[in-house]
């Protein structure tokens, strides 16, 4: 029952903590989507400053997210309780690192693009959605398999 209760009050705290995550990429992308130039025109430094700065703020937000998912031992529980998950919660689990070294390299080239310096290859914005589209990805999958875990497993109701 303790056990029950605990993972619970741990699990309620990941799927909020994944509400409030869903709330900062969706003004991200809203942000990313406003018409802007990235290069020289005199707007694109105002433009790629801003967009660091919630960059920085995600990456914060990113890393105590994870990081109390690892220390909590969400991933184990789910690995544990769904064996066949296995792989996928590893997957998860090597995301966490993946997504940050993302957002810092997103982060690197906003910041060379807020010196209006021309960038190759894919744009920063184009760069930043594809990183969105997949944290979103991760934080559903973890949302999937917890609800799965707390309502077969513990007996719970829907979220
Ligand atoms: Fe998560």
């Amino acid at each position: 029952m303790e056990k029950t209760t605990g993972l619970k009050s741990t699990f309620d705290q990941v799927i909020e903590e994944h509400r409030e995550l869903r709330r900062m990429i969706e003004d991200l992308r809203r942000y990313l989507e406003k018409p802007h130039t990235q290069v020289a025109d005199g707007t694109a430094h105002v433009w790629a400053s801003v967009l660091a700065e919630q960059l920085v703020k995600l990456h914060d937000k990113l890393f105590l997210h994870f990081r109390e998912e690892e220390q909590a031992g969400v991933l184990d529980d789910l690995a544990r309780e769904f064996p066949r998950a296995g792989n996928a919660v590893e997957r998860l689990r090597g995301e966490h690192v993946e997504v940050l070294g993302e957002v810092r390299e997103i982060l690197g080239a906003a910041l060379t693009c807020s010196e209006e310096r021309p960038l190759p290859g894919l744009s920063v914005s184009g760069r930043a959605m594809s990183l969105l589209e997949r944290l979103e990805r991760h934080e559903r999958k973890e949302t999937e398999l917890i609800e799965r875990l707390y309502c077969e497993e513990l007996g719970g109701e829907n979220y």
